[in-house]
């Protein structure tokens, strides 16, 4: 039979249409087969309903407990090794950063569960993965928030690709308290500078909505965990309503605001309710004022720890006042996993409270992808990478404060000239360490990787001869190694003498009565001062010190905090000049610890010239903002668009600032508010507005602070509302105040 040309082509389109038509049945079939929550092109609230409609109770309960994969190092934190973690566990901390590891538990996750639903997987990467950034009270002095949040992303990408889906990270605790271990994790004494620096971390870790590459993001700890009873931990924050609401809930509110997938409660009571099981910041405030879509998970075995701090009888109980407050996973306790499906079944906790803490917890997993691609892609991650280093040693140079800076001979004694500087003794027991630069929350960071300040001394100053002598320990009373160290110095053009703290003196569990350095290190820059060289003192810490004795000891001083993985580097470049210090204190450093609390936000005393200790000054030794630079720079009159105005209407008021120096360098420009008169009484100023900005030597740049007066003007009452009355403000930038009207 002869067939045309056409009728093949007809038959071949009929056999394609058959076959596809059948392909599409088949692929309806199976999707009609597969589980909706399976469907990737699903939205996330379909999914997260369908999957949650097909668990059972003891499904849901595993989703919300917590567990440690490999070997925890948080020595505050070892608890029971678990020898075959369940199939349906929820959460995971996993210590390691082997992906292969993660991922065998990731198949056990999705291929022996009944659901196949995926582990998420957190660790604390704090200031960085394996490529360990400054210290947050630094990053927090840099006043850099895009180059944090670049650091934040670049640490996610370190993490993901190790296997970690989930930072306990950022830590937003106001802190004004040096006392306290944990002031070293957190931004510092203010509400606007951590709100700022939380919302790029959120950024950095999440990019705009949980993208492949990023991290889920975690509050913490909420709240009011800086405010702990004399800067010890684990006991109370005794806060009143008000500054709950003016001072340590804002940065929560701006983190819930940028998006960030969970938040972590807190181990202390807040007015004698836990924050583990406190339902009015938890449920009231959190999840329905704030409308947190989020999960939150509890501390370290905090659900275990509530019968310790006498809030429940018995571990069933602890779970169940735990959950009902509105607390969603369970870290490390077993409360939950324990308890949590008698205590439903037996009407103690409400299945829809239980219903709604898994449906947060499927959520953050749905929007990290894990559903549809649970494993990592790089078997093998790379970490360290030369972009990542480039951003550890800009945020460190950035973050260290020059603090004194007198001059000897003619000129400032910093920037030393490499040219004329032919010997320089480096001394101090922190001058060739890498693990007192990394700080106690250095995640996979590894000394050995870090420049010390020695080895970053020696390649910024190549053709001077560099002789380093320890001198002596951190501790201790041995004073055999001061001869040497004096007699170093007195062969040398200059002395960089290197104090500092251990790692673990700050950080958790970590509070010291005392803010100095002790004595023998105080005593070793005395001995180095009476060698009658020019000192430098470059002090490595986790939190302001008492500098009162060691000031005096130098000539200039570098506060280089714990700068990171490239902490050397930074330093050296300070030293030589081819870096302009830049950092500014984002927390005030006392005079002793006798005057904590000091912060810049105090409320006006109702006499002026009284009040203060009589045995020493009033001020702080060095105050909120304050930091040198190699540069000058003048402020000329600010202007506004308006003196006058409503509460809907926004204003701008702009500033020259002119660098009157030789040197380029930064500026931060710092905007307060001053509300004088207000029926809820307010600090002499309150920041709300900085900007860093390079600044040509010679050159003139505009700042520009554009009000909104809700936004910018207005405090918070006692209930958390609003508070913007009528009558007078004045911006205050730049030692220079604009006074400005508010209409009724
Ligand atoms: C610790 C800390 C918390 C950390 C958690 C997991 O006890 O309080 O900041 O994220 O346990 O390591």
């Amino acid at each position: 039979m002869f067939c045309s040309k056409k009728f093949f082509v007809l038959l071949a389109v009929a056999i394609a249409s058959a076959v596809s038509a059948d392909t599409a049945c088949a692929a309806r079939k199976k999707s009609a087969d597969a589980p909706l929550y399976k469907d990737a092109s699903a939205p996330v609230e379909a999914r997260v309903e369908d999957l949650l409609s097909r668990m059972t109770l003891e499904e849901k309960v595993m989703q919300t407990s917590l567990d440690v994969l490999g070997r925890n190092a948080n020595e505050n934190n070892l608890g029971e090794v678990t020898e075959r973690l369940p199939a349906e566990i929820g959460t995971l901390i996993f210590c390691e950063w082997n992906p292969a590891l993660r991922d065998a538990m990731m198949h056990r996750a999705m291929e022996e569960s009944r659901l196949g639903i995926p582990v998420l997987c957190g660790f604390d990467v704090i200031h960085g993965f394996r490529t360990i950034y400054p210290i947050s009270i630094a990053q927090a002095c840099s006043w850099n928030t895009p180059l944090v949040r670049e650091a934040t992303a670049m640490a996610a990408r370190e993490a993901r690709s190790a296997g970690v889906d989930w930072t306990f990270s950022p830590m937003i605790d106001v802190c004004r308290d040096p006392r306290w271990g944990r002031v070293a994790e957190g931004y510092g004494e203010d509400p606007y500078v951590n709100s700022e620096f939380c919302r790029a971390s959120v950024k950095g870790y999440q990019g705009d909505s949980l993208a492949p590459g990023s991290v889920a993001a975690c509050l913490k700890h909420y709240v009011g965990y800086g405010a702990s009873v004399g800067g010890r931990d684990y006991v109370t924050s005794d806060v009143s309503d008000q500054t709950l609401w003016d001072t340590y809930l804002p940065p929560y509110k701006a983190g819930i605001d940028a998006g960030a997938a969970t938040v972590m409660s807190s181990f202390n009571d807040i007015n004698g309710v836990p924050g583990t099981a406190n339902r009015r910041t938890l449920t009231d405030i959190l999840k329905e004022r704030w409308q947190f879509p989020g999960f939150v998970v509890a501390d370290w075995d905090a659900v275990g720890q509530l019968v310790t701090q006498g809030f429940a009888e018995d571990l069933p109980d602890a779970a169940a006042k735990a959950i009902n407050a509105g607390l969603d996973v369970d870290m490390s306790s077993h409360a939950f996993d324990r308890n949590l499906a008698e205590l439903v079944k037996n009407g103690t906790v409400p299945l829809s409270r239980l219903d709604d803490a898994v449906r947060r917890i499927l959520r953050v997993k749905f929007k990290l992808g894990l559903f549809d691609s649970p494993y990592t892609s790089d078997p093998s991650p790379k970490f360290l990478a030369e972009e990542s280093l480039d951003i550890a040693r800009r945020l460190a140079v950035e973050s260290m404060v020059l603090l004194k800076n007198d001059t000897v001979g003619t000129a400032p004694l910093l920037p030393l000239n490499p040219k004329v500087i032919r010997k320089i003794a480096v001394i101090g027991p922190v001058a060739d360490r890498g693990d007192v630069l990394l700080g106690w929350w250095h995640a996979h960071g590894i000394a050995s990787e870090v420049t010390t300040l020695l080895q970053g001394i020696r390649g910024e100053f190549p053709d001077a001869q560099v002789e380093f002598v320890e001198g002596g320990k951190t501790d201790g009373t041995d004073r055999t190694g001061f001869d040497a160290a004096v007699n170093t110095a007195k062969q040398a053009d200059v002395a960089i003498v290197c104090l500092g703290e251990e790692e673990n003196w700050s950080g958790e569990n970590h509070s010291r009565a005392t803010i100095s350095l002790p004595a023998i290190q105080e005593q070793l820059a005395s001995a180095v001062k009476e060698a009658g060289k020019p000192v430098i003192l470059v002090i490595t810490a986790g939190r302001p010190l008492d500098m009162s004795r060691l000031a005096p000891t130098a000539d200039a001083i570098i506060y280089a905090w714990q700068p990171g993985v490239r902490g050397g580097e930074a330093l050296a470049s300070l030293l030589s000049g081819r870096e302009n210090p830049s950092g500014r204190l984002a927390i005030t450093f006392p005079r002793c610890a006798a005057q904590i609390p000091i912060h810049y936000a105090e409320r006006p005393k109702s006499r002026t010239t009284m009040g203060q200790y009589q045995d020493i000054p009033e001020a702080p030794l060095y105050p909120f903002g304050y930091g040198l630079s190699y540069t000058t720079f003048a402020y000329g009159e600010p202007t506004a668009s308006a003196t006058e105005f409503s509460r809907n209407q926004d204003i701008t008021i702009t500033i020259p600032v002119t660098n009157t120096g030789k040197n380029d360098g930064a500026e931060t420009v710092f905007w307060y508010v001053n509300d004088p008169v207000s029926s809820i009484t307010r600090p002499h100023k309150e920041l709300r507005h900085f900007e860093k900005r390079e600044i040509k030597a010679g050159a003139t740049e505009t700042f520009t602070f554009t009000i909104n007066p809700l936004r910018d003007l207005a405090s918070v009452d006692s209930n958390g509302d609003p508070l913007l009355e009528p009558g007078a403000f004045s911006i205050l930038v730049g030692g220079k105040k604009i006074d400005l009207r508010l209409l009724p």
